[in-house]
Protein backbone atom coordinates (compact mmCIF):
# COMPACT_ATOMS: atom_id res chain seq x y z
CA UNK A 1 0.00 0.00 0.00
CA UNK A 2 1.25 3.42 -0.91
CA UNK A 3 1.76 5.85 2.56
CA UNK A 4 -1.19 8.28 2.71
CA UNK A 5 -0.32 11.51 1.64
CA UNK A 6 -1.09 14.32 3.32
CA UNK A 7 -1.52 18.28 3.29
CA UNK A 8 -0.53 20.37 6.99
CA UNK A 9 -2.29 23.45 7.51
CA UNK A 10 -0.57 25.08 10.28
CA UNK A 11 3.33 24.36 10.59
CA UNK A 12 3.53 25.18 13.95
CA UNK A 13 4.41 23.22 17.02
CA UNK A 14 1.45 20.55 16.92
CA UNK A 15 1.72 20.74 12.97
CA UNK A 16 5.48 19.90 12.88
CA UNK A 17 4.85 16.81 15.49
CA UNK A 18 2.35 15.21 13.26
CA UNK A 19 4.74 15.60 9.86
CA UNK A 20 7.25 14.10 12.32
CA UNK A 21 5.51 10.88 12.49
CA UNK A 22 5.58 11.44 8.75
CA UNK A 23 9.11 11.01 9.09
CA UNK A 24 9.38 8.46 11.04
CA UNK A 25 6.98 6.37 9.40
CA UNK A 26 7.32 6.96 5.50
CA UNK A 27 5.98 3.95 4.41
CA UNK A 28 2.31 5.19 6.47
CA UNK A 29 2.28 8.60 5.11
CA UNK A 30 4.12 11.57 3.17
CA UNK A 31 3.65 15.25 3.75
CA UNK A 32 3.57 16.39 0.18
CA UNK A 33 1.90 19.82 0.92
CA UNK A 34 1.79 22.35 3.78
CA UNK A 35 -0.23 25.87 4.43
CA UNK A 36 1.87 28.16 7.20
CA UNK A 37 1.71 32.25 6.97
CA UNK A 38 4.90 32.16 8.76
CA UNK A 39 7.40 31.86 6.22
CA UNK A 40 10.50 30.17 8.74
CA UNK A 41 8.07 27.37 9.21
CA UNK A 42 7.04 27.26 6.05
CA UNK A 43 9.95 26.95 4.14
CA UNK A 44 11.23 24.66 6.84
CA UNK A 45 8.76 21.86 6.47
CA UNK A 46 9.22 22.52 2.82
CA UNK A 47 12.97 21.64 3.07
CA UNK A 48 12.42 18.57 5.45
CA UNK A 49 9.69 17.12 3.55
CA UNK A 50 10.98 17.74 -0.16
CA UNK A 51 7.37 19.18 -0.93
CA UNK A 52 6.67 20.69 -4.36
CA UNK A 53 7.10 24.56 -4.44
CA UNK A 54 3.24 24.20 -6.03
CA UNK A 55 2.35 22.63 -3.09
CA UNK A 56 3.74 25.27 -0.55
CA UNK A 57 0.76 27.85 0.56
CA UNK A 58 0.61 30.82 2.87
CA UNK A 59 -2.69 30.59 3.82
CA UNK A 60 -5.29 27.00 4.08
CA UNK A 61 -7.78 29.61 2.01
CA UNK A 62 -5.02 29.42 -0.93
CA UNK A 63 -4.92 25.47 -0.69
CA UNK A 64 -8.74 25.31 -0.69
CA UNK A 65 -9.48 26.92 -3.97
CA UNK A 66 -7.30 24.12 -5.31
CA UNK A 67 -8.96 20.79 -6.00
CA UNK A 68 -7.89 18.37 -3.73
CA UNK A 69 -4.00 17.89 -3.70
CA UNK A 70 -3.56 15.28 -0.73
CA UNK A 71 -5.66 11.87 0.84
CA UNK A 72 -5.93 13.71 4.16
CA UNK A 73 -5.37 17.36 5.76
CA UNK A 74 -4.05 17.73 9.16
CA UNK A 75 -5.43 20.78 10.19
CA UNK A 76 -3.81 22.48 13.56
CA UNK A 77 -4.23 25.69 13.31
CA UNK A 78 -4.91 27.74 16.42
CA UNK A 79 -8.54 26.77 18.13
CA UNK A 80 -10.59 29.74 16.66
CA UNK A 81 -9.53 28.79 12.81
CA UNK A 82 -10.81 25.40 13.14
CA UNK A 83 -14.03 25.49 12.03
CA UNK A 84 -13.50 27.11 8.46
CA UNK A 85 -10.77 25.11 7.33
CA UNK A 86 -12.15 22.13 8.51
CA UNK A 87 -15.42 22.70 6.53
CA UNK A 88 -13.76 23.97 3.40
CA UNK A 89 -11.61 20.70 3.06
CA UNK A 90 -14.71 18.05 3.70
CA UNK A 91 -16.30 19.72 0.92
CA UNK A 92 -13.09 18.95 -1.40
CA UNK A 93 -13.19 15.70 -0.30
CA UNK A 94 -10.34 15.41 2.32
CA UNK A 95 -9.84 13.23 5.15
CA UNK A 96 -9.37 15.14 8.54
CA UNK A 97 -7.18 15.19 11.22
CA UNK A 98 -8.43 17.98 13.35
CA UNK A 99 -6.63 19.12 16.56
CA UNK A 100 -8.75 20.00 19.72
CA UNK A 101 -10.87 21.81 20.13
CA UNK A 102 -13.22 21.04 17.31
CA UNK A 103 -14.27 24.51 17.69
CA UNK A 104 -14.92 27.18 19.93
CA UNK A 105 -18.39 27.73 19.66
CA UNK A 106 -21.54 25.01 20.23
CA UNK A 107 -22.86 26.03 16.73
CA UNK A 108 -19.21 25.78 14.79
CA UNK A 109 -18.87 22.09 16.44
CA UNK A 110 -22.01 21.33 15.13
CA UNK A 111 -21.16 22.94 11.50
CA UNK A 112 -18.06 20.89 11.50
CA UNK A 113 -19.58 17.41 12.47
CA UNK A 114 -22.41 18.53 10.09
CA UNK A 115 -19.63 19.17 6.82
CA UNK A 116 -17.77 15.99 7.52
CA UNK A 117 -20.89 13.77 7.91
CA UNK A 118 -22.42 14.98 4.94
CA UNK A 119 -19.28 14.63 2.98
CA UNK A 120 -18.77 10.98 3.98
CA UNK A 121 -14.99 11.85 4.98
CA UNK A 122 -12.54 9.76 7.73
CA UNK A 123 -12.47 12.39 10.55
CA UNK A 124 -10.37 12.31 14.02
CA UNK A 125 -10.20 14.76 16.15
CA UNK A 126 -7.31 15.56 18.45
CA UNK A 127 -8.38 14.04 21.63
CA UNK A 128 -5.16 11.93 22.06
CA UNK A 129 -5.59 10.81 25.76
CA UNK A 130 -8.66 8.10 24.34
CA UNK A 131 -5.19 6.99 22.64
CA UNK A 132 -2.58 5.87 24.93
CA UNK A 133 -1.61 2.75 25.60
CA UNK A 134 -2.58 3.42 29.31
CA UNK A 135 -6.57 4.29 28.43
CA UNK A 136 -6.95 1.76 26.01
CA UNK A 137 -5.83 -1.15 28.95
CA UNK A 138 -8.36 0.75 31.06
CA UNK A 139 -10.96 0.74 28.67
CA UNK A 140 -10.54 -2.50 28.38
CA UNK A 141 -10.78 -3.68 31.82
CA UNK A 142 -13.85 -1.56 32.23
CA UNK A 143 -15.24 -3.21 29.53
CA UNK A 144 -14.38 -6.86 30.27
CA UNK A 145 -16.17 -6.30 33.74
CA UNK A 146 -13.11 -6.21 35.93
CA UNK A 147 -14.81 -3.51 38.17
CA UNK A 148 -18.59 -4.50 37.71
CA UNK A 149 -20.40 -0.98 36.72
CA UNK A 150 -18.86 1.66 36.52
CA UNK A 151 -20.65 4.16 38.81
CA UNK A 152 -18.31 7.38 39.87
CA UNK A 153 -15.15 9.35 38.31
CA UNK A 154 -12.59 11.46 40.35
CA UNK A 155 -10.47 12.75 37.78
CA UNK A 156 -7.41 15.33 38.47
CA UNK A 157 -5.67 17.66 35.90
CA UNK A 158 -2.73 18.80 37.43
CA UNK A 159 -1.58 21.23 34.89
CA UNK A 160 1.33 22.74 36.96
CA UNK A 161 2.63 26.27 37.69
CA UNK A 162 5.08 26.79 35.00
CA UNK A 163 2.99 25.03 32.08
CA UNK A 164 -0.10 26.97 33.13
CA UNK A 165 2.58 30.51 33.66
CA UNK A 166 3.82 30.14 29.98
CA UNK A 167 0.31 28.23 28.42
CA UNK A 168 -2.66 30.23 30.35
CA UNK A 169 -1.69 33.51 31.76
CA UNK A 170 1.34 34.92 29.41
CA UNK A 171 0.98 32.54 26.29
CA UNK A 172 -1.54 31.38 23.02
CA UNK A 173 -4.46 30.45 25.80
CA UNK A 174 -4.68 33.56 27.99
CA UNK A 175 -7.25 35.02 26.91
CA UNK A 176 -10.90 33.79 26.72
CA UNK A 177 -11.58 36.55 23.81
CA UNK A 178 -8.38 35.95 21.73
CA UNK A 179 -8.42 32.30 21.99
CA UNK A 180 -10.89 30.26 24.03
CA UNK A 181 -11.80 29.29 27.72
CA UNK A 182 -9.79 26.98 29.71
CA UNK A 183 -11.96 24.42 29.78
CA UNK A 184 -11.87 24.19 25.93
CA UNK A 185 -8.29 24.61 25.35
CA UNK A 186 -6.88 22.10 27.85
CA UNK A 187 -9.70 20.23 29.83
CA UNK A 188 -12.01 19.28 26.40
CA UNK A 189 -9.36 16.35 26.67
CA UNK A 190 -10.57 15.99 29.99
CA UNK A 191 -14.26 15.42 29.97
CA UNK A 192 -13.77 13.42 26.68
CA UNK A 193 -11.73 11.22 28.33
CA UNK A 194 -14.69 10.58 31.26
CA UNK A 195 -17.27 10.68 28.34
CA UNK A 196 -14.65 8.25 27.04
CA UNK A 197 -14.42 5.93 30.38
CA UNK A 198 -18.14 5.80 31.70
CA UNK A 199 -19.48 4.90 28.54
CA UNK A 200 -22.32 6.45 28.72
CA UNK A 201 -23.85 10.22 27.93
CA UNK A 202 -24.05 12.89 30.30
CA UNK A 203 -26.98 14.39 31.25
CA UNK A 204 -26.49 17.60 33.59
CA UNK A 205 -23.03 19.51 34.58
CA UNK A 206 -22.09 21.82 37.66
CA UNK A 207 -19.01 23.96 37.29
CA UNK A 208 -17.48 26.66 39.58
CA UNK A 209 -14.29 28.24 38.34
CA UNK A 210 -12.37 31.16 38.75
CA UNK A 211 -9.02 33.02 38.36
CA UNK A 212 -7.53 33.48 41.66
CA UNK A 213 -4.08 34.06 41.61
CA UNK A 214 -2.29 35.80 38.57
CA UNK A 215 -4.21 39.25 38.97
CA UNK A 216 -2.09 42.39 39.63
CA UNK A 217 -3.05 42.62 43.10
CA UNK A 218 -0.99 39.68 43.54
CA UNK A 219 1.75 41.27 42.31
CA UNK A 220 4.80 40.89 44.75
CA UNK A 221 6.37 44.57 46.05
CA UNK A 222 9.16 45.27 43.83
CA UNK A 223 8.60 43.61 40.62
CA UNK A 224 8.69 45.05 37.72
CA UNK A 225 6.71 44.27 34.11
CA UNK A 226 9.01 41.82 32.60
CA UNK A 227 11.19 39.32 34.66
CA UNK A 228 14.65 41.10 33.39
CA UNK A 229 14.11 44.13 35.10
CA UNK A 230 12.38 42.38 38.29
CA UNK A 231 14.19 43.00 42.12
CA UNK A 232 12.51 40.15 42.83
CA UNK A 233 12.50 37.88 40.43
CA UNK A 234 14.76 35.16 42.28
CA UNK A 235 12.13 34.41 44.75
CA UNK A 236 9.27 33.96 42.37
CA UNK A 237 8.82 30.31 41.09
CA UNK A 238 7.07 32.01 37.93
CA UNK A 239 9.75 34.17 36.84
CA UNK A 240 10.34 33.31 33.12
CA UNK A 241 14.26 33.64 33.36
CA UNK A 242 13.68 30.51 35.46
CA UNK A 243 11.58 28.58 33.49
CA UNK A 244 12.62 29.35 29.94
CA UNK A 245 16.42 30.18 29.96
CA UNK A 246 17.08 27.97 32.98
CA UNK A 247 15.77 25.41 30.67
CA UNK A 248 18.22 26.72 27.77
CA UNK A 249 21.16 26.88 30.44
CA UNK A 250 20.40 23.07 30.92
CA UNK A 251 20.31 22.44 27.41
CA UNK A 252 16.47 21.57 26.62
CA UNK A 253 15.24 24.21 23.30
CA UNK A 254 12.40 22.15 22.85
CA UNK A 255 9.07 22.80 24.38
CA UNK A 256 8.25 25.24 25.91
CA UNK A 257 11.17 27.12 24.92
CA UNK A 258 10.69 26.71 20.81
CA UNK A 259 7.66 28.47 21.49
CA UNK A 260 9.34 31.54 22.39
CA UNK A 261 11.28 32.03 19.04
CA UNK A 262 13.29 29.93 16.61
CA UNK A 263 16.44 31.00 17.80
CA UNK A 264 16.45 29.00 21.13
CA UNK A 265 20.32 30.08 22.27
CA UNK A 266 20.25 32.04 25.77
CA UNK A 267 20.67 35.16 23.51
CA UNK A 268 17.79 34.49 21.35
CA UNK A 269 15.85 33.59 24.04
CA UNK A 270 16.66 36.74 26.00
CA UNK A 271 15.70 38.63 23.35
CA UNK A 272 12.24 36.54 23.24
CA UNK A 273 11.93 37.50 27.27
CA UNK A 274 12.84 41.02 26.39
CA UNK A 275 10.42 41.76 23.57
CA UNK A 276 8.10 38.96 23.50
CA UNK A 277 4.59 37.88 25.35
CA UNK A 278 6.89 35.23 27.73
CA UNK A 279 8.98 37.92 29.23
CA UNK A 280 5.76 39.01 31.03
CA UNK A 281 5.31 39.31 34.60
CA UNK A 282 2.64 36.86 35.69
CA UNK A 283 0.85 39.49 38.10
CA UNK A 284 0.67 41.99 34.75
CA UNK A 285 -0.27 39.34 31.82
CA UNK A 286 -3.31 40.48 29.76
CA UNK A 287 -5.13 37.11 30.69
CA UNK A 288 -8.67 36.31 31.77
CA UNK A 289 -8.22 32.28 31.83
CA UNK A 290 -9.19 30.73 35.37
CA UNK A 291 -6.50 28.93 37.36
CA UNK A 292 -8.85 26.64 39.02
CA UNK A 293 -12.55 24.73 37.88
CA UNK A 294 -14.67 22.18 38.68
CA UNK A 295 -17.30 20.25 36.82
CA UNK A 296 -19.50 17.79 38.22
CA UNK A 297 -21.47 15.48 35.82
CA UNK A 298 -23.99 13.39 36.14
CA UNK A 299 -24.23 10.63 33.38
CA UNK A 300 -27.17 8.27 31.97
CA UNK A 301 -28.18 5.91 35.36
CA UNK A 302 -27.20 8.13 37.18
CA UNK A 303 -23.37 7.29 37.63
CA UNK A 304 -21.52 10.72 38.53
CA UNK A 305 -17.36 12.32 38.03
CA UNK A 306 -16.06 15.34 39.31
CA UNK A 307 -13.50 16.55 37.65
CA UNK A 308 -10.58 19.05 38.98
CA UNK A 309 -8.70 21.27 37.08
CA UNK A 310 -5.75 23.26 38.89
CA UNK A 311 -2.42 25.03 37.76
CA UNK A 312 -1.05 24.72 41.53
CA UNK A 313 0.92 21.71 41.75
CA UNK A 314 4.29 21.06 39.80
CA UNK A 315 2.65 19.44 37.21
CA UNK A 316 2.85 15.74 36.17
CA UNK A 317 -0.03 13.13 34.43
CA UNK A 318 -3.61 13.16 35.36
CA UNK A 319 -4.61 11.30 38.25
CA UNK A 320 -8.12 9.07 38.31
CA UNK A 321 -10.26 6.91 40.64
CA UNK A 322 -12.51 5.21 39.12
CA UNK A 323 -15.34 3.66 41.28
CA UNK A 324 -17.19 0.66 39.92
CA UNK A 325 -19.82 -1.84 41.39
CA UNK A 326 -17.11 -4.68 42.06
CA UNK A 327 -13.64 -3.25 42.30
CA UNK A 328 -11.82 0.22 41.99
CA UNK A 329 -9.09 1.12 39.38
CA UNK A 330 -6.49 4.21 40.21
CA UNK A 331 -4.93 5.15 37.86
CA UNK A 332 -1.24 7.90 36.79
CA UNK A 333 -1.36 7.48 33.41
CA UNK A 334 1.45 4.96 33.88
CA UNK A 335 0.24 2.52 36.29
CA UNK A 336 -2.98 1.11 36.83
CA UNK A 337 -3.79 -0.39 40.67
CA UNK A 338 -6.88 -2.84 40.67
CA UNK A 339 -8.80 -3.54 43.70
CA UNK A 340 -11.15 -6.21 43.75
CA UNK A 341 -13.71 -6.40 46.55
CA UNK A 342 -14.01 -10.36 46.08
CA UNK A 343 -10.64 -10.91 46.81
CA UNK A 344 -9.69 -7.93 48.71
CA UNK A 345 -6.74 -7.87 46.25
CA UNK A 346 -4.82 -4.78 45.13
CA UNK A 347 -3.00 -5.59 41.83
CA UNK A 348 -0.71 -2.83 40.03
CA UNK A 349 -0.40 -3.12 36.45
CA UNK A 350 2.04 -1.25 34.18
CA UNK A 351 -0.03 0.16 31.58
CA UNK A 352 2.69 0.82 28.98
CA UNK A 353 4.44 -2.82 29.50
CA UNK A 354 4.70 -3.70 25.84
CA UNK A 355 5.32 -0.39 23.68
CA UNK A 356 6.38 -0.70 21.11
CA UNK A 357 8.39 2.86 21.35
CA UNK A 358 5.45 5.48 20.07
CA UNK A 359 4.94 5.87 23.89
CA UNK A 360 7.57 8.51 23.97
CA UNK A 361 5.78 10.46 21.70
CA UNK A 362 4.01 13.16 23.59
CA UNK A 363 1.42 12.75 25.91
CA UNK A 364 1.93 9.70 27.02
CA UNK A 365 2.12 8.39 23.30
CA UNK A 366 -1.12 9.34 22.57
CA UNK A 367 0.46 11.66 19.96
CA UNK A 368 2.20 9.00 17.45
CA UNK A 369 -1.09 6.29 18.55
CA UNK A 370 -3.83 8.84 17.28
CA UNK A 371 -1.53 9.95 14.04
CA UNK A 372 -1.32 5.80 13.49
CA UNK A 373 -4.90 5.15 14.05
CA UNK A 374 -5.68 7.85 11.66
CA UNK A 375 -3.76 7.30 9.02
CA UNK A 376 -4.72 3.33 9.32
CA UNK A 377 -8.40 4.41 9.05
CA UNK A 378 -7.58 6.04 6.03
CA UNK A 379 -5.40 3.88 4.18
CA UNK A 380 -8.24 0.72 5.34
CA UNK A 381 -11.16 3.30 4.38
CA UNK A 382 -12.13 2.09 8.31
CA UNK A 383 -13.61 4.86 10.34
CA UNK A 384 -14.13 2.23 13.08
CA UNK A 385 -10.36 2.68 13.86
CA UNK A 386 -10.43 5.67 15.15
CA UNK A 387 -11.88 6.22 18.79
CA UNK A 388 -12.49 10.49 18.19
CA UNK A 389 -14.86 10.43 15.65
CA UNK A 390 -17.16 13.20 15.11
CA UNK A 391 -20.53 12.36 16.78
CA UNK A 392 -18.55 11.74 20.35
CA UNK A 393 -16.30 14.04 20.08
CA UNK A 394 -19.16 16.88 19.52
CA UNK A 395 -21.16 15.21 22.73
CA UNK A 396 -18.00 15.84 24.67
CA UNK A 397 -17.76 19.22 23.40
CA UNK A 398 -21.45 19.99 24.33
CA UNK A 399 -20.53 18.60 27.91
CA UNK A 400 -17.77 21.58 27.43
CA UNK A 401 -20.01 24.31 26.27
CA UNK A 402 -22.55 23.55 28.99
CA UNK A 403 -19.62 22.99 32.06
CA UNK A 404 -18.76 26.71 31.23
CA UNK A 405 -22.40 28.03 30.93
CA UNK A 406 -22.75 26.79 34.44
CA UNK A 407 -19.77 28.11 35.92
CA UNK A 408 -20.57 31.60 34.33
CA UNK A 409 -24.11 31.60 35.18
CA UNK A 410 -24.41 29.91 38.72
CA UNK A 411 -26.73 26.77 37.91
CA UNK A 412 -26.63 23.45 36.59
CA UNK A 413 -27.35 23.30 32.77
CA UNK A 414 -28.41 20.02 30.66
CA UNK A 415 -26.55 18.45 28.12
CA UNK A 416 -28.34 18.70 24.95
CA UNK A 417 -26.79 16.66 21.67
N1 LIG B 1 -4.13 17.47 21.11
C1 LIG B 1 -3.40 18.12 21.98
O1 LIG B 1 -3.10 17.60 23.03
C2 LIG B 1 -2.93 19.52 21.70
C3 LIG B 1 -1.81 20.02 22.36
C4 LIG B 1 -1.40 21.33 22.06
C5 LIG B 1 -2.14 22.08 21.16
N2 LIG B 1 -3.24 21.56 20.57
C6 LIG B 1 -4.05 22.35 19.62
O2 LIG B 1 -3.37 22.37 18.37
C7 LIG B 1 -3.63 23.60 17.71
C8 LIG B 1 -2.30 24.21 17.28
O3 LIG B 1 -1.53 24.47 18.42
P1 LIG B 1 0.03 24.78 18.27
O4 LIG B 1 0.59 24.78 19.63
O5 LIG B 1 0.63 23.91 17.23
O6 LIG B 1 -0.04 26.29 17.73
P2 LIG B 1 1.00 27.06 16.83
O7 LIG B 1 0.70 28.50 16.99
O8 LIG B 1 2.39 26.56 17.10
O9 LIG B 1 0.60 26.60 15.33
C9 LIG B 1 -0.47 27.12 14.63
C10 LIG B 1 0.05 27.48 13.24
O10 LIG B 1 -1.03 27.87 12.39
C11 LIG B 1 -0.50 28.85 11.51
N3 LIG B 1 -1.54 29.61 10.83
C12 LIG B 1 -2.11 30.78 11.19
N4 LIG B 1 -2.95 31.21 10.23
C13 LIG B 1 -2.92 30.28 9.25
C14 LIG B 1 -3.55 30.19 7.97
N5 LIG B 1 -4.39 31.15 7.52
N6 LIG B 1 -3.29 29.10 7.18
C15 LIG B 1 -2.44 28.14 7.61
N7 LIG B 1 -1.79 28.20 8.82
C16 LIG B 1 -2.04 29.25 9.61
C17 LIG B 1 0.35 29.70 12.44
O11 LIG B 1 1.25 30.55 11.75
C18 LIG B 1 1.04 28.64 13.27
O12 LIG B 1 2.28 28.25 12.75
C19 LIG B 1 -4.41 24.47 18.70
O13 LIG B 1 -5.76 24.46 18.37
C20 LIG B 1 -4.18 23.78 20.03
O14 LIG B 1 -5.26 23.96 20.95
C21 LIG B 1 -3.64 20.30 20.81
Amino acid sequence: MPPVTLMIVGAGDRGSMYAGYARRFPEAARVIAVAEPREARRSRMAARHGIAPQNVFSDWRDAAARARLADAVVITTQDAMHADPAVAFAGLGYHILLEKPMATTEADCRRVTGAVTEAGVIFALGHVLRYTLYTRRLKQMIDSGAIGEVVSIQHLEPVGYWHQAHSFVRGNWRNTRQSSFMLLAKSCHDLDWIRHIMGAACLRVSSFGSLRHFRPEFAPAGSAERCLDCSVEKACPYSAIKIYLGRVRAGHRGWPVSVLTDDTTEEGVTKALREGPYGRCVYRCDNDAVDNQVVIMEFEGGRTATFTMTAFNPGSDRKTRIFGTRGQLEGDGNTIWHSDFLTDKTEAIDANAGSDGTIRSGHGGGDYQLARSFLEAVRDEDPAKILSGPMESLESHLMVFAAERSRLEGRIVEVSV
